[in-house]
């Protein structure tokens, strides 16, 4: 008899815990990443509150003294990942990369607190501030022209999706020098980044080392700087929370409450009218990127949709049988197995469902649980899929994968056996 998926979902995270952190995956992504510890908290919550709220410690011990949570944390240097710490180069102790990752953690830590109101008072207290110095940071470095910018494609954790391709036509990476990427050799190079994109994120990565990873010098003079309507309303959806938890401990909310008035008036500057849709711009000269993709999608989970939306949602969706589809399946850069340029993210899925829910929607969060569960079912705890056929896709075992089944996909077996 095959492992009930819940105890095989326990055992990915209880495999991938580092003792206080989680490995998204073992080999592919040998560190700390920052939004996949948020998700991985969630999940450890539905067996050991205490190892939840630890995920949150080990990650904002990383804090810069900006007020950053850096996107990866090199605790134990692995060789077989690059970039590594020596190509980041950003001086911190213990060796981070230089640059953020969606701040859902505030979003996970209300869903943890949620869980176990008791157990997480005290917990919650210690890293409320340094929530709120995050969030800060964000609407003091990155939200300068309005909405959540990025200055390099991996801070919107949707890497290589086709929203960044205008952005990374300006970067030269010709002059990047020789380097070996070991992301191709643990994963199908197929569903991988081309190597002249690849020269390009690594260029972007010297620049910032060339200026001392000065945050507000790379945001005025670095070669990538494009709007990122993912983060954009990760961060609205992440303020609502962290107003809420600031309540629940007795804080003055106001200064929240003001950055998500802000960031919200700032919606029209990424809603392309010709697309009919939110979208990625270059901030450097004003350019729609003209795709429809998750980052849009995610206006959901921050209270943001409206019809014209509900009907790409609708098209694409229909589009494909197993989730919501990272990128438009009737545009020319999809692409069904490549890294964020088609597949289904089941930890996206859940995202986008929390803010079925909140709609009221509920129909549209069991018809996606239902999907996901299936993908997962039929052919494991993949980092992602072909939404198509569910093909498993990238890492084996992923964290985020196995986080999401115990606190969403898996909670109706029935669906998942639909599957099998
Ligand atoms: C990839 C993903 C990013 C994720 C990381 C670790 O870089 O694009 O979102 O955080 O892998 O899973």
């Amino acid at each position: 008899m095959t492992m009930d998926l819940h105890e095989q979902a326990r055992q990915i995270l209880r495999g991938n815990d580092r003792g206080g952190y989680t490995l998204p995956t073992h080999g592919l992504y040998p560190y700390q990443w920052n939004w996949d510890s948020a998700f991985a908290a969630w999940g450890f919550a539905t067996f050991d509150i205490a190892r939840a709220w630890d995920e949150f410690d080990t990650l904002l011990a990383s804090q810069w003294d900006t007020g950053m949570v850096p996107h990866i944390i090199f605790h134990e240097v692995d060789p077989s990942y690059f970039p590594g710490p020596d190509v980041w180069s950003t001086g911190q102790s213990p060796a981070t990369s230089g640059i953020s990752q969606p701040p859902v953690a505030a979003t996970m830590a209300r869903l943890v607190w949620e869980m176990d109101k008791a157990a997480g008072h005290d917990r919650l207290a210690e890293i409320y501030p340094k929530l709120v110095a995050w969030h800060r940071w964000w609407h003091e470095v990155r939200c300068v022209h309005g909405p959540a910018a990025i200055i390099h494609p991996w801070e919107s954790g949707r890497d290589n999706c086709p929203d960044w391709d205008i952005g990374m036509d300006g970067v030269d990476g010709s002059r990047v020098g020789p380097y070996t990427r070991r992301d191709t050799g643990h994963v199908d190079p197929s569903m991988r980044p081309h190597k002249e994109q690849y020269d390009r994120y690594i260029a972007m990565v010297q620049f910032g080392v060339s200026v001392g990873w000065d945050q507000r010098q790379i945001v005025a003079d670095g070669p990538f700087l494009m709007a990122d309507p993912g983060i954009t309303f990760i961060l609205l959806r992440a303020h609502a929370d962290l107003i809420v938890l600031g309540e629940v401990l007795g804080h003055d909310t106001s200064e929240i409450e003001g950055w998500a008035a802000q960031l919200r008036s700032a919606l029209p500057e990424i809603w392309n009218a010709d697309l009919g849709a939110y979208d990625a711009r270059n901030l450097r000269n004003g350019r729609f990127a003209g795709v429809l993709g998750s980052g849009a999608l995610l206006a959901y989970v921050a209270d943001a949709g409206n019809p014209t939306l509900d009907e790409h949602l609708i098209r694409v969706w229909d589009a494909v049988s197993y989730g919501i589809p990272s990128a438009d399946p009737q545009a020319d850069i999809f692409d069904a197995r490549r890294y964020w340029r088609g597949p289904s993210w089941p930890f996206l899925n859940a995202l986008i469902a929390l803010g079925f829910r909140e709609m009221g929607r509920h129909d549209l969060d069991a018809r996606l649980r239902r999907e996901t569960a299936q993908a997962i079912a039929k052919n494991g705890f993949a980092e992602y899929f072909d939404p198509h056929d569910a093909t498993a896709c990238g890492g084996a075992n992923f964290t985020w994968t196995a986080a999401i089944w115990l606190t969403w996909a898996g909670q109706d077996l029935e669906h998942a056996k639909g599957a099998a």
